[in-house]
């Protein structure tokens, strides 16, 4: 991408611009404010020189409200924001426009799926059109996850992604609040509960644990943090916690913890793998 502008754009400092992101054959860009009366011209551009790529959109708007969605306008192309992304062997039918999704997870998602054990039985209480459920089921011989998620356009592509993926026998997709799930028919079920929403995972920390079997088991929690110069981000983040867990269950220890990714300058998503037992 740096490459495009650098050609299109001589004058214009290239570390300004962030990399490209692609989804399927969809590529998503940003565009600086002093280039947007280019941008079709750029769309153009990243078309011709990416032949897996069938449409280009510009990122409008960061992910936001309850579906964590994000705005796009079409910039060059086929006028779609339906494609099919493949990830560790399995495929996903994912509508841009409709339901989260981001590539930037493969690690993350990989990671959970390693730490995941035969005969698990897992809660994905944030699930998206099921990723980390479908990799999990296809990767491990776990016996179940309950995968829930409240948009109802995540849902049912969901819904394709688990026959797409022959994974029909292991995950079970739930629409709804998760919370509601939990409580309605998912308590005491599970020894694996994930959490990959940071605006909720906090507030749902209570419905997590009475997932689990005998309040016995792991809970990926994820979170944003906003630190101070020279503050570190998984400890803001354990004393953030510790005071809900400990008035939750007197056993729980941090088997693991790392930060996904960067938000912004000094906030992070952080990622902990909590034991509670
Ligand atoms: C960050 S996305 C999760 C992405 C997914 N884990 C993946 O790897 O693609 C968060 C998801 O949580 C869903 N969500 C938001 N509030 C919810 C709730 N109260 N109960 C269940 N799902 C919820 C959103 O619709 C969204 O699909």
């Amino acid at each position: 991408m740096s490459e495009v502008y650098r050609e299109l754009f001589p004058d214009i400092l290239v570390e300004k611009f962030k990399s490209i992101e692609v989804v399927g054959d969809i590529a998503i860009i940003k565009i600086p404010r002093e280039l947007e009366p280019y941008r079709f011209k750029i769309g153009e551009e990243v078309l011709k020189r990416m032949p897996s790529i069938k449409t280009v959109l510009r990122q409008l708007s960061p992910t936001s409200g309850p579906y964590r969605v994000r705005g796009f306008e079409w910039l060059a192309g086929e006028y779609k924001t339906v494609t099919t992304h493949k990830e560790h062997g399995c495929i996903f039918k994912v509508d841009l426009s409709k339901v989260y999704f981001s590539p930037r997870l493969i690690f993350e998602r990989f990671r959970i799926a390693q730490l995941t054990k035969p005969g698990d039985v897992v809660v994905n209480m944030f699930a998206g059109v099921g990723c980390f459920s479908i990799i999990i089921a296809k990767l491990k011989p776990i016996l179940k996850v309950y995968s829930i998620d409240v948009n109802p356009y995540a849902y049912e592509l969901m819904v394709e992604n688990i026959k797409l993926n022959r994974v029909e026998d292991v995950v079970e997709p739930i629409l709804g609040d998760s919370r509601n799930a939990v409580e309605e028919k998912l308590v005491g079920l599970a020894n694996r509960v994930l959490m990959p929403l940071p605006e909720l995972a906090y507030s749902y920390l209570p419905s997590a644990i009475s997932c689990l079997k005998d309040r016995k088991g792991w809970i990926h929690y994820y979170d944003f943090v906003k630190t101070a110069p020279g503050e570190d981000p998984v400890e803001k983040l354990l004393k953030k916690i510790s005071g809900m867990l400990n008035s939750l269950t007197p056993n729980w220890s941090i088997g693991s913890s790392r930060t996904v990714r960067t938000i912004a300058s000094r906030t992070y998503q952080v990622v902990l793998d909590i034991y509670v037992g």
